[in-house]
């Protein structure tokens, strides 16, 4: 009878430690846009990976359009530890400490993608990303989204039209100096709430890359929209640290793998989804959708090129004129 006991006892310990053993590592990936984005794509491309190359011993859990955390929460949250991984666009980092990553956002920096993966795929990109680790993030890698357009319920040419607008933006001073330089009142906002706060009349207008613009419907709610290509939207994939380092070495390094292909394919896609976002956006008729001419994008652009050296003693002069230097980018020449 003690003999039967005990051989139970053993299988029923045998039985927990097995299902112990085959327990997936979960990672929570949180993030504010729908899964019709690049990344939504991109993010569920990850978790598609990640079970592929830890043959299911990682189980990333995509929790998408601010379902789990808005903004400001989804940080917190990742340095608590209650989510592992986020991709906050690179205009959030400022509340966490780390405003250099606020240089994403200057106007008129970029010209292009391929400009702007000189620094991203550079050694600036990775020095920024090691400014996370004292705050216990680790960065992983950089996804685009694209560049952003203007919208409001008036047509948006000239800088005199901003003048007196409520503005949604982003979490970054950058963002509120560029809309103070245009004449506008900048009002940050959570992501989430920008399309109600565009319907009810809260903000006036708002600045996004069509895939955000068009997947939250807010092109049904913005008579206009300019396509100024004024500054980027685009991200950094983190973790919380203390997980990633304490992940067994060999599922780390799978994991690594998913993200070096997730990145790729983020890259890939981020161009296409734009365009095909502004193509609904056109189809669907609600938005009048305006190009600016070189002259008045070149207004813009003077209105607003004080904001790089407003802002240097924010991010760094030396980080700014290194992102000049890798773009070929000369503040002088307008
Ligand atoms: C925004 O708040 O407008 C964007 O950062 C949302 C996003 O994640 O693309």
């Amino acid at each position: 009878m003690m003999i039967r006991t005990l051989c139970a006892g053993l299988v029923a310990a045998m039985l927990a430690f097995s299902a112990s053993a085959q327990q997936p590592i979960v990672i929570k990936f949180s993030h504010v846009v729908a899964n019709d984005t690049p990344k939504g794509h991109a993010a569920d491309f990850f978790a598609k990976k990640a079970a592929e190359l830890t043959k299911g011993k990682v189980k990333v859990e995509v929790y998408a359009n601010s379902t789990l955390y808005k903004d400001k929460e989804e940080m917190e949250a990742l340095q608590l530890g209650a989510v592992q991984m986020l991709a906050p666009s690179l205009a959030k980092f400022g509340p966490l400490g780390v405003k250099e990553f606020e240089v994403f956002d200057l106007p008129f920096i970029f010209d292009n993608y391929a400009e702007l993966h000189k620094v991203t795929q550079g050694p600036l990109g990775q020095r920024l990303l090691a400014k996370l680790e004292p705050k216990g993030v680790k960065g992983l890698a950089y996804w685009d989204n694209g560049f952003k357009s203007f919208s409001a319920n008036k047509p948006l040419k000239t800088p005199a039209d901003f003048r007196g607008l409520k503005m949604r933006i982003q979490s970054s001073k950058v963002l509120e100096a560029q809309m103070r330089a245009l004449g506008a009142i900048p009002q940050t906002m959570a992501f989430s709430e920008v399309y109600q706060a565009l319907q009810t009349g809260v903000v006036d207008g708002t600045e996004n890359p069509h895939s955000n613009l068009y997947t939250q419907k807010m092109h049904e709610v913005q008579k206009h929209m300019t396509l100024s290509d004024h500054g980027y939207l685009g991200y950094a994939v983190i973790t919380n640290k203390k997980f990633w380092d304490g992940l067994p070495a060999d599922v780390r390094g799978q994991l690594e793998q998913a993200m070096k292909e997730a990145t790729a394919y983020a890259n890939k896609i981020a161009k296409d989804e734009n365009d095909a976002a502004l193509e609904a956006v056109r189809k669907s008729g609600k938005t009048q959708i305006y190009t600016p001419t070189p002259a008045e994008r070149l207004a813009l652009k003077k209105a607003t090129m004080k904001v790089h050296k407003e802002m240097e003693s924010r991010i760094g002069k030396e980080i700014i004129e290194e992102v000049y230097k890798e773009t070929d980018f000369d503040p002088t020449k307008l």
